[in-house]
């Protein structure tokens, strides 16, 4: 079989997060990082450099919630500086959006994914433990504002908890250019494990909006743009996607790695970490023999795209999805 091109690395900068969401942060008390086990802005940007040295083109920030981070537009900016990277994106709650959506756009981040599994202010808060809906969608407009283009919010349709607003986060591709995304739940920690039976498969999904709102026109998929399935309704001025990862696999067509906040490389959510950058970066070891590493891992990542069930889910909470 033919090896996937790995060109997109999901950096998760903290493992801090100003919400509480019911399906992500742990159950148990959770041990933060310290702040001399994270890694600084500058190794995050030299650990990049050299994954570019080995193929990789685009990167997502993620956390935790990266917009917490002091500094973080200075990250951005420092990322741009590096040549081979076509591609800077961040997923966020948007809690924090309002105030850095131009500042963001400015340093050179192209687009964003903002997590948002309710419209209605009392389930927010219900779901993510913080009062925060109108400022999340005060975000979401800045956002737009600033062209932070695509716009992706990611949904989670969950039983009995918001799938009576999947026809009103399907009409907001009706009126906003934006691509709403449903996402199918999946366990990642003692939490998510209790909430199995949330599951909404994506098929139904599509049913329910179908029969609402009308034929869901397939959009042509971007290869290298992550798992998601894109649609649109008639007279749309957005789209609606679909990840499906709880009742179909993607793995042959994966083209991610993840470093969590720490230096951490993991070749799938599902896997747990395969190597740690952070020892290399924080002796005297070359860039050469970084690289050297990173590819060695880098083609390691053909034993693992086959995930089984067995393997050990990583947190979502410090990974970022
Ligand atoms: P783009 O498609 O490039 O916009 O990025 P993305 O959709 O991968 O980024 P985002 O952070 O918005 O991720 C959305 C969600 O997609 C993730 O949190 C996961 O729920 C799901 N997802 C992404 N990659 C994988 C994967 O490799 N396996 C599984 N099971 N789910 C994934
Ligand atoms: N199942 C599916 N998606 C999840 N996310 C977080 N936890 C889960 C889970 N258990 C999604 C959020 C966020 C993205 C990075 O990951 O919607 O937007």
């Amino acid at each position: 079989m033919e090896k996937n091109t790995i060109d997109y690395l999901r950096l998760s900068i903290t493992d801090w997060c100003n919400l509480n969401c019911i399906y992500c942060t742990p159950l148990e008390k959770k041990q933060f990082l310290s702040h001399a086990d994270v890694l600084r802005y500058e190794e995050t940007v030299r650990l990049t450099k050299l994954f570019t040295q080995a193929g990789i083109r685009k990167v997502r920030i993620t956390g935790g919630e990266p917009l917490i981070k002091k500094g973080i537009i200075q990250l951005i900016t420092m990322l741009k500086q590096i040549p081979a990277l076509q591609e800077i994106s961040m997923t966020t709650n948007g809690v924090l959006l309002k105030q850095y959506a131009d500042q963001l756009k400015q340093a050179g981040l192209s687009r964003i994914n903002i997590s948002l599994d309710t419209l209605k202010p009392d389930r927010f808060l219900k779901i993510t433990g913080k009062n925060c809906f109108h400022q999340v969608w005060k975000g979401i407009e800045a956002s737009l504002k600033a062209g932070l283009n695509p716009i992706k919010l990611n949904v989670i349709p969950m039983k009995g908890v918001n799938d009576d607003e999947i026809i009103d986060f399907a009409k907001l591709s009706l009126k906003y250019p934006l691509i709403i995304r449903f996402i199918e739940f999946f366990h990642t920690n003692q939490r998510s494990e209790k909430y199995l039976n949330l599951l909404i498969p994506s098929e139904k999904v599509k049913n329910i909006i179908t029969e609402k709102c009308g034929t869901l026109h397939p959009v042509k998929k971007i290869k290298g743009y992550g798992p998601a399935d894109y649609y649109t309704l008639d007279n749309a001025k957005g789209k609606l996607g679909f990840i499906s990862g709880s009742t179909t696999s993607f793995c042959d067509s994966c083209n991610r790695l993840r470093v969590d906040c720490a230096g951490k490389v993991s070749p799938c959510l599902f896997s747990g970490p395969i190597f740690d950058i952070r020892p290399l970066l924080r002796s005297n070891t070359s860039d050469e023999a970084i690289v050297e590493e990173i590819k060695r891992n880098v083609t390691q990542k053909s034993f693992y795209t086959k995930h089984s069930t067995n393997c050990r889910a990583i947190e979502m909470s410090s990974l970022g999805g």
